[in-house]
């Protein structure tokens, strides 16, 4: 069977910045206690020139590049997002639009959980031998569901991209193990009430179904603290491995504390651990491979690295994997290398 392999990363976020400062301006908080309970300093925001569209497609455009590949060369596009542009058409289709191509393309819904979750979906396209390259891209603009004048919601939440190209490899190379969840019943814990094709009977209702996210904290960081410790734990035995074995931990970017839990559960160090919430805050699907993207440009990341990723969103819903780095075994390499022996005689 063969392995889908991380051969291309790239990330995008938006160029305007939303520090704590300015947040103190707007709604009654402090950079004290924003920095206190979430570890979160400033995050980036979309501007008018700005969409899920153009973050995913410049994501997208940097892993491909880094895989050196075209967008003719993919075979299927999926999207994790909770807020697509349009609903209809798909996420993927209006990335493909930009990028040019006809790879298979549809969205995944899992909010924060969604890359993984597509991550998955993805792996197993390659794994059956289905196809032999697929795109898979977090993105999210949730800055545009947030209702800045509600303090509980406001201070948490950043937009961006991140996106990866899988492709087939013979070794064993990406996702080696998978633990996805959902508990449905918990939905209103964190959720857009007014932002589909369901219209309330009585238009008494209509005003709780304002097309912005409400939260329930206590019970989300809760349910969030338990599910990241048992999925991490869990990717991590599926996989075959020991806690020791763990070169790194990339956990979904929403709060410190969460961050530090999931930490404890595997028995690893702050170095081992991944934190970049300080600057962009909670980007939903889009955390975890903008994360992924800074381990490997800092040097985070080598060639056989055991990398434990884990996340929790909206559904409510969680997802962990444990994805071994490296490009050792990419077949398209040794086909070019065989083309190019053929071409020279
Ligand atoms: N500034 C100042 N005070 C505030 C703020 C703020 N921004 N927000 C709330 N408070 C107040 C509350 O009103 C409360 O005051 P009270 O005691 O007088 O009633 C007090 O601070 C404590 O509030 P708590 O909600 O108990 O604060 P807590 O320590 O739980 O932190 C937080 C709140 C940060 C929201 C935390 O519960 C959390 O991170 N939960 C998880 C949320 C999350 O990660 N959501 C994203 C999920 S991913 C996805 O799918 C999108």
């Amino acid at each position: 069977m063969p392995h889908a392999a991380i051969t291309g990363w790239g990330m995008a976020v938006p160029d305007r910045v939303l520090s704590n400062a300015d947040l103190e301006r707007m709604v009654e908080t402090t950079d004290e206690w924003i920095v206190s309970r979430t570890g979160i300093k400033e995050r980036r925001i979309v501007g008018p020139e700005d969409s899920t569209t153009s973050l995913a497609t410049a994501a997208a455009r940097q892993a491909l590049d880094r895989a050196n590949l075209t967008s003719d060369d993919i075979d299927l596009i999926i999207v994790g997002t909770c807020t697509p542009d349009q609903f209809l058409v798909s996420q993927a289709c209006l990335v493909q639009a930009e990028l040019g191509g006809h790879a298979a393309a549809f969205d995944l819904s899992a909010a924060c959980s969604g890359f993984v979750y597509a991550l998955t979906t993805g792996s197993q396209f390659i794994q059956t031998g289905l196809y032999r390259r697929v795109l898979i891209i977090g993105a999210d603009t949730l800055t545009r569901f947030v209702d800045y004048t509600d303090r509980s919601t406001c201070i948490l939440f950043g937009d961006g991209a991140g996106a990866v190209v899988l492709e087939a490899s013979t070794e064993q190379r990406g996702l080696l193990s998978t633990v996805l969840g959902a508990d449905g019943a918990g939905y209103k814990h964190l959720y857009i009430p007014g932002w589909g094709a369901f219209v309330p009977e009585s238009a008494d209702l209509f005003p709780e179904y304002r097309p912005y996210l409400l939260m329930n904290g206590n019970e989300v960081f809760r349910f969030a603290v338990r599910v990241m410790g048992e999925a991490a734990v869990d990717a991590v035995a599926k996989a075959g491995l020991e806690f020791a074995d763990i070169d790194m931990l990339i956990p979904h970017q929403a709060n410190v504390r969460i961050i530090d839990a999931a930490a404890r559960s595997l028995d690893l160090p702050r170095e081992k651990v991944w934190v970049n919430l300080d600057r962009y805050g909670n980007t939903s699907a889009a955390s975890i491979p903008i994360a992924l993207c800074e381990a490997e440009a800092a040097g985070a990341l080598h060639e056989g690295a055991n990398v434990v990723l884990v996340a929790f969103g909206g559904g409510l819903s969680w997802a962990a994997g444990v994805i071994r780095w490296g490009v050792t075994g990419v077949c398209p390499r040794q086909e070019a290398v065989t083309a190019a022996m053929a071409a020279s005689g």
